[in-house]
């Protein structure tokens, strides 16, 4: 059986009293989730991430991370410094990323090895832009953007492989269920044509404008194993809803 998982990617938001509230809210529901839940937050309140969520339900993760050992990298946090402070897995490769600082699927299959080599998990973010879903690209992209990382890592490394359209993300206009579950499709393909055993079990996450009420349309789908969520990942009890639709489904 594949892990089923919510993952919240709070981005760029939070402080140190909003993120207790934020873990004493999500732990105050009457029933514990069936399925993992992972926290990924700005580096800077990560060890107290960690502290505030010891011996929970919630795993704590980055939202990136640098792909050399160390050195001359200002600003830059390595994989090896996300081990110490206890932390399971890191997002690379999402598209903010890619478009906003340069990053090439190159890069994001380095960060994976890293990750990788350090015992963490990555969760590698894939995803096309509008204007290559409308020139009938979408699945060149997707496997351009996962073959750089199954070049260079196994299946059986990934954390989870998140399948975002670039469109979707911020939008309010998330895939409908059927769009995103011909590109998770196309992604199992891959994963299974790697390595049949392990590809099977890996297990890929929707992202883009997920909220509690189109949620459970999208778990009903085969290959839609969990969520990586935005917006909505920000406010506990909405992230919980999430978690609810997929232990449901
Ligand atoms: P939204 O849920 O805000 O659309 O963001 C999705 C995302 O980028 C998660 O990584």
């Amino acid at each position: 059986m594949r892990d089923r998982i919510v993952i919240a990617n709070w981005k760029m938001n939070g402080s140190r009293e909003a993120n207790r509230q934020w873990v004493k809210n999500f732990l105050a529901q009457p029933v514990k989730l069936a399925c993992r839940t992972v926290v990924c937050a700005p580096f800077i309140h990560l060890p107290e991430l960690v502290e505030a969520c010891r011996g929970s339900s919630i795993e704590v993760g980055a939202e990136d991370v640098n792909e050399n050992v160390s050195g001359a990298f200002t600003g830059e946090v390595s994989a090896a410094m996300l081990a110490e402070f206890g932390l399971s897995c890191a997002i690379v490769g999402h598209s903010e990323r890619r478009r906003l600082y340069g990053e090439t699927d190159n890069r994001v299959a380095m960060k994976a090895v890293a990750l990788v080599r350090n015992g963490l998990k990555p969760i590698v973010c894939v995803g096309e832009t509008l204007e290559e879903r409308e020139r009938g690209d979408t699945p060149a992209v997707i496997l351009r953007q996962l073959n750089a990382v199954l070049s260079v890592i196994r299946p059986s490394d990934l954390g989870a492989v998140a399948y975002e359209p670039v469109w979707a993300i911020g939008t309010g206009r998330s895939a409908d269920p059927e769009t995103a579950q011909a590109v998770h499709a196309c992604i199992r393909q891959r994963l299974v044509q790697a390595n049949a055993a392990e590809g099977r079990l890996v297990p890929i996450l929707y992202g883009g404008s997920v909220t509690p009420d189109n949620a459970a349309g999208l778990f009903r789908q085969p290959d839609i194993d969990g969520a990586l969520v935005g917006g909505a990942s920000l406010n506990a009890s909405s992230f919980y809803r999430i978690g609810e639709a997929l232990c449901e489904h």
